[in-house]
């Protein structure tokens, strides 16, 4: 008969593995001419009723990565400590060769261990969520939400010949009803949900193709720096990422501080948020102020106390390229408003690499130069009008700078763009937060269509709109 087959269909695929295998089976008349079938079970909180086979497995799974991670996390608090004390006053601070050497391996082991517990803890993340997909779908039976009606038939007619053992009442039973639809019974699959970072919306959906800046979003703050490092920086992905490194690999450098050569590098935004980084990097030489770019794999910043600029490989992790920027001020002679020796800015758009400065030739107006990528040689020059101390920050997008007029004002204005295209400058008003008070960098990310931007500790973001050209 049919309904013999349905419910042997929802007992083996529903019942077996996930629920127990005593279940008794009941049938009655609902009294509005439906059938009514009656699975009875001893209740998994029972200790004649072990678990699901699949909920075990995953619970022991889920004790043998606790102990994993906490060894892990056990290696790493050492390791800090150890690395601390290298990197310490008296430590490795470029002299010893020795002690350069065993902070590099110290902080290469600590990179691996970070990832490894990243890795553990997205698949602790998964099993969980495995366990809490099992757990609904047997609430969801207990609750017979697969059935419409609640009251529980009761006809003592209908009990299985073994009725006389059971009582219907008694909390150490449940009952799992359901009408004879078979899609009540759908299989909730065993996977688990993969928790990815969530991409903030890409600005400028509406426009494909390159334009002019229309609008500039509110902020969103992504991570707040919890040391006086991170009172201002630099962070980004990389718009064109090379192998190993991927479109959502969020690079961090905080700024404060006469050597700054520590690069984090974080899988994903949620991990940035999270405070973890998968990559810590240490560069050979230290980085002066907040212009620094990741583009095509590699890092783009000044050394500091110089007009020269870095390429450093991020997946060789060696310096590749080293040029100075011709007649380019440095170390604070022509930085932006706010100052912080921000002289040389680099930049990434649509079409490439430039660097915001200015030269004496100049007299400390805004210089725009677009940059080789590999050889860092300057390919073409243009100057504006504007001069770089009377901005706050500048950026390019479609190889069109422009500039934002305050770093504290909460409300201000990007209310000057330079067309590299047309050799003209132009006055705008385009509103724009610098929603905590302090915003020491901005730079956009043609892939992602938004700004970048570290606003007094804060990594906060913009999405942006371009109108069509
Ligand atoms: C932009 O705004 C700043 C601050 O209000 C002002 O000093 C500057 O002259 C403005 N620039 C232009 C091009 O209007
Ligand atoms: C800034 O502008 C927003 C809306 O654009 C407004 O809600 C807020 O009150 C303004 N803040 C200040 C300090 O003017």
């Amino acid at each position: 008969m049919l309904w013999k087959l349905l419910l042997a269909a929802c007992v083996s695929t529903v019942l077996r593995g996930a629920l127990c295998s005593t279940a008794s089976l009941r049938r009655a008349n609902d009294g509005g001419g439906r059938c009514l079938y009656t699975f009875t079970v001893p209740s998994p909180a029972e200790h004649s009723c072990p678990e699901p086979a699949a909920v075990q497995e995953l619970r022991r799974q889920g004790a043998l990565q606790r102990t994993e991670m906490e060894a892990l996390q056990t290696r790493l608090g050492l390791l800090e400590v150890l690395v601390s004390r290298l990197a310490g006053p008296g430590g490795a601070g470029g002299q010893g060769g020795g002690l350069e050497a065993a902070y590099s391996a110290t902080m290469r082991e600590k990179t691996e261990l970070q990832r490894e517990r990243d890795r553990l803890e997205a698949e602790r993340q998964e099993l969980q969520n495995r366990v809490d997909r099992l757990r609904q779908e047997n609430s969801r039976l207990r609750l017979g939400q697969c059935a419409p009606i609640e009251t529980p038939l009761q006809d003592p007619d209908q009990r299985p010949p073994d009725g006389s053992s059971l009582d219907y009442s008694s909390p150490r039973f449940q009952e799992f009803k359901s009408l004879s639809r078979l899609t009540a019974f759908s299989r909730v699959p065993l996977v688990g949900v993969h928790s990815r970072a969530q991409t903030p919306p890409r600005g400028g959906s509406d426009s494909t193709g390159c334009g002019e800046l229309v609008w500039i979003g509110e902020p969103e703050s992504h991570r707040k720096a919890d040391s006086i490092a991170g009172k201002y920086g630099v962070w980004m992905q990389d718009p064109e990422p090379v192998p190993p490194y991927g479109p959502e690999m969020t690079w961090r450098l905080d700024a404060v501080g006469s050597a700054v050569r520590q690069l984090f590098g974080y899988e994903d935004f949620k991990q940035l948020s999270r405070g973890f980084p998968s990559k810590v990097l240490l560069l050979p030489e230290s980085v002066e102020s907040t212009g620094a770019v990741v583009y095509r794999g590699s890092l783009y910043y000044q050394r500091r106390k110089s007009r020269t600029l870095l390429r450093y490989d991020l997946r060789t992790e060696s310096m590749a390229t080293r040029r100075e920027l011709p007649h380019a001020g440095f170390h604070g002679q022509y930085p932006y408003s706010w100052g912080g020796y921000t002289d040389i800015d680099l930049a990434v758009d649509e079409t490439g690499l430039w660097a915001i400065y200015s030269t004496s030739k100049a007299k400390g107006a805004i210089v725009l130069s677009r940059l080789d990528p590999d050889s860092l040689e300057v390919l073409h020059s243009w100057e504006t009008s504007v001069r770089k101390q009377s901005v706050a920050n500048a950026f390019v997008i479609c190889g069109t700078l422009y500039t934002v007029a305050s770093y504290t004002t909460p409300n201000t204005t990007v209310n000057y763009s330079y067309s590299t295209e047309s050799g003209h400058g132009r006055v705008l008003s385009i509103p724009f937060q610098n929603r905590y008070r302090y915003n020491s960098m901005i730079d956009y990310n043609p892939a992602r269509r938004q700004l970048f931007s570290w606003d007094n500790y804060h990594m906060v973001t913009y999405d942006v709109r371009l109108g069509t050209v």
